[in-house]
């Protein structure tokens, strides 16, 4: 039964892009059709609140898909995510379109309250609740819009078979770390690792659908198993190796891991599956030991680079990224220097960073010694000049390496005769190919050599046994 069309805007980190994609695949079993912004009766916000002005951003949303609204009493509006938990029932009073407000935990229960919300237009749903447990979703499996086409327009035929060859799945929810700047402990609430049993099911049914790349999301991902709602005794490094062994996949990794947790039961199994990538983020936050310290990270400089020193030594292709926070309350110059030092030490091929900015509730919203914002703004500036250079160096010392790429898709510019893909290569760096119309595939693995580094991606070509060079045929 059809209920109506919606429309998924996302903001923020990929479990909120994986949420969406979930949320889009389970309201069109019911029957819903996903629509442009336009064409929507249900829009729906899935939100973020760890940087920046967050509430803002979804009031200003909020305030410019208002014409909606208006002359169509049956459309109405969602706000989901980390912004929902914090405000919760707040935007009823503010919006009078919004008719459901939805939290993490409670995104499980958003389709069935969107089909009732649907039949009863004086209806309005506040699922703000934490759940005791991780809580499990329908198992609503693509059937060909991951991700990526929860932003795009539908595809003209959405019951065709679509290949996914990266698929993202949910391994925990939630944090229990405090780390004083972040609000995510209050938005998502205590860590609840979720069974392995529905993680390795979830795993198999994308491998089914064509995945040969995974990666198991959570806010704390090496904390798996740890947490008092944890079902079963399956620890992180366990769940890779099972996760590994799915016939089929050819690529594992995993986000975001805490270093304070990174176990070396979990550093070994880089060097013992041979699919898990040779890539890690790992958020390294504050590189001076006074400021990690005031972070209540739990780790120090000299204990970051030991791990480091481990990864590589199980990994000596193992390439690290990472998050840096910059103008952190009370961060000296001095401080910030060794933030500095810390990128050349680790050799990070990229980062994330970020202005501290205040969060409601957090620690570090109470501390008196803030930072100028046009202090951090150029503290920011010369960090990003740093990690410029390293991403560089890093990038042009791929060029001459022979490796794979996983084939995502083509790629937007298409230049010469030959068709120009897109995929990326253990490390995960972004590589554009060129190949013979009919070559390409998403999802297949191409062996390819690095022939030029741009300045965020890299070019390659294929490598050809002398077989497939003489008749010019591929098989790969
Ligand atoms: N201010 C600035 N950056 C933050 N992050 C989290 N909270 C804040 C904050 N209050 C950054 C951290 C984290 C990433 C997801 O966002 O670097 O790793
Ligand atoms: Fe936030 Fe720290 Fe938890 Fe990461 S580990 S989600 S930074 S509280």
């Amino acid at each position: 039964m059809a209920h109506g069309t919606f429309h998924i805007i996302t903001f923020g980190c990929q479990m909120n892009v994986n949420d969406s994609s979930w949320l889009t695949r389970a309201l069109e079993r019911r029957g819903f059709v996903q629509a442009a912004l336009e064409d929507a009766s249900i829009v729906i916000l899935n939100t973020c609140s760890v940087r920046d002005k967050p509430e803002q951003k979804v009031y200003a949303a909020l305030g410019r898909i208002k014409h909606l609204f208006r002359n169509n009493p049956a459309a109405f509006a969602v706000v989901a995510g980390c912004v929902a938990q914090q405000i919760g029932a707040g935007f009823f009073d503010r919006f009078s379109y919004v008719r459901l407000v939805v939290g993490g935990d409670g995104l499980a229960e958003a389709p069935d309250a969107l089909v009732r919300l649907c039949a009863d237009r004086h209806l309005r749903l506040n699922l703000t609740a934490f759940s005791a447990v991780y809580p499990e979703r329908d198992p609503a499996l693509p059937k060909g819009s991951l991700a990526h086409a929860a932003f795009d327009a539908p595809s003209a035929d959405s019951s065709l078979p679509v290949v996914l060859p990266v698929a993202y799945v949910n391994i925990m929810q939630g944090c229990d770390n405090f780390c004083a700047y972040c609000i995510v402990p209050y938005t998502r609430g205590r860590q609840k690792s979720r069974s392995a049993t529905a993680i390795l099911e979830e795993c198999r049914a994308f491998i089914d659908n064509g995945a040969r790349e995974i990666t198991l999301l959570g806010q704390n991902v090496n904390a798996y198993g740890q947490d008092r709602h944890a079902v079963g005794t399956t620890t992180f490094a366990q769940l890779l190796r099972e996760v590994a062994a799915l016939p089929g996949l050819a690529r594992l990794r995993f986000v975001t891991p805490h270093p304070k947790d990174l176990s070396p039961e979990v550093i070994a199994m880089f060097g013992e599956l041979p699919i898990l990538c040779p890539r890690l983020h790992l958020p390294l936050q504050a590189g001076s030991d006074a400021v990690l310290t005031r972070m209540g990270r739990k780790y120090d400089r000299a204990r970051f680079l030991e791990l480091v020193d481990a990864l590589r030594t199980v990994r000596p292709d193992m390439a690290l990224s990472t998050d840096i926070i910059v103008g952190f309350p009370g961060e000296s110059e001095a401080d910030f220097q060794q933030t500095l030092e810390m990128l050349d030490a680790a050799a990070f091929m990229s980062s994330f960073s970020f202005c501290y900015s205040d969060r409601p509730g957090t620690a570090a919203s109470r501390f008196h010694d803030k930072i100028a914002p046009a202090k951090q703004a150029l503290r920011l500036e010369r960090l990003q000049a740093k990690q410029e250079q390293l991403s560089l160096r890093w990038l042009q010392g791929r060029v001459g390496c022979e490796t794979d790429m996983l084939l995502e898709g083509v790629s937007r510019k298409q230049t010469g005769a030959q068709e120009s893909w897109q995929g990326r290569d253990p490390w995960g760096d972004v590589v554009n190919v060129a190949l013979p119309a009919g070559v390409g595939a998403p999802g297949r693995l191409l062996p390819v050599r690095i022939v030029t580094a741009k300045r965020h991606s890299l070019v390659a070509e294929v490598l050809l046994s002398d077989g497939e060079k003489q008749t010019q045929a591929f098989s790969v």
